[in-house]
């Protein structure tokens, strides 16, 4: 598979299209709003070229050239291999376009969705060729954080699966594979379980949102960018995982008990309290900008991660 078509160029197609056009792939990006793809040009090029400036580009330095815009669907997928779908988060609008993707695509093309939290089988069921449809769940920016949720749905061919993980590894990302759907994959329902939790601390008045920031970037958010939970809990306690789990888990099933009743996430005065506490810190215009600083940062994470790439060995 070297031929890419990439569908919606907003924020994740323009990133999807560093990720495969730096890794050697020929991409195709189409959005049906011609400015976006202006737009997408201008993005992806500054961001190439603050991943050359921190030396994570040395084999893609022609990524730019690689990256063709596309002026329809057609022209996209004529001859990919794989298309990699990255519109807006509604259902109504995949199952609209996977049809015309199942229609228009070779008829061996893989066809993913990069959608954050609605399965493939609530869009794909009615299609001829659903067997080829899966998503794949990239995590905001791909091209310097390389998770990608795999989740098929019941009918997708294994095939399918096999193909698409051994894509993302051969353009460096980090895939993973769910065995059945889930809402939320498993990245986002451990993202969420964690915001929950700081929002009720929140609402409750025990600390404001900028101490729930301190604890994960000054605290336990250290360790998770080069270990998971798994391995943190593992080290935490003399005797392993086991040991951990003993020695804690009953406060953990204390706190689980405490939060038996759902949080009301539609809350618009727990919403009025968070936005008033983050916009003292960061006001809305600076958001864009902030955000440009984080992607630089982790870049710079990213390359300091290669250099210190796993020294233990076991
Ligand atoms: N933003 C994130 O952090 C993030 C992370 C992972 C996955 N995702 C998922 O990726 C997908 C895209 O999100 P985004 O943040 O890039 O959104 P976005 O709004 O930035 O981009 C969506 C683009 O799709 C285009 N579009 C709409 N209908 C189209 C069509 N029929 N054909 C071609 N283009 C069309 C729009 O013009 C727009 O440019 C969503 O499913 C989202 O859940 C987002």
């Amino acid at each position: 598979m070297d031929r890419i078509a990439l569908v919606g160029g907003g924020l994740i197609g323009q990133a999807w299209a560093i990720v495969f056009g730096r890794a050697g792939y020929e991409v195709r990006l189409f959005d049906a709003d011609p400015a976006v793809l202006e737009q997408a040009r201008r993005n992806i090029a500054a961001r190439l070229d603050d991943l050359a400036s921190l030396g994570l580009l040395e084999d893609g330095a022609d990524a730019l050239d690689r990256v063709r815009y596309a002026a329809t669907l057609g022209e996209a997928l004529a001859s990919a291999d794989y298309v990699q779908e990255s519109t807006p988060e509604r259902v109504e609008v995949k199952r609209a376009l996977f049809e015309e993707l199942d229609r228009f695509a070779a008829p061996d093309a893989i066809l993913a969705s990069s959608t954050s939290g609605i399965p493939a089988s609530s869009f794909t069921e009615g299609l001829a060729g659903r067997q080829r449809c899966l998503v794949a769940h990239p995590i905001n920016p791909p091209f310097v954080t390389p998770l990608v949720e795999i989740c098929p749905a019941p009918w997708t061919d294994s095939a399918v699966v096999d193909r698409t993980h051994a894509l993302m590894l051969a353009v460096g990302q980090a895939p993973i594979r769910l065995r059945r759907e889930i809402q939320g994959f498993v990245a986002n329902r451990m993202q969420g379980a964690l915001i929950g939790a700081a929002l009720r601390m929140v609402k409750d008045g025990v600390v404001d949102a900028e101490d729930i920031d301190v604890a994960i970037r000054h605290g336990i958010g250290l360790r998770w960018s080069f270990m998971g939970p798994f391995e943190t809990i593992d080290l935490n306690a003399p005797g392993g995982i086991a040991d951990y789990l003993r020695r804690y888990g009953q406060l953990y099933q204390a706190i689980e008990h405490e939060l038996a009743t759902p949080l009301d996430w539609s809350d618009e005065a727990l919403i009025a309290k968070v936005e008033g506490q983050r916009r003292a810190r960061l006001r809305a215009p600076r958001l864009g900008e902030r955000s440009v600083w984080r992607d630089r940062r982790l870049m710079a994470l990213a390359a300091h991660k290669r250099r210190a790439a796993d020294d233990f060995g076991e």
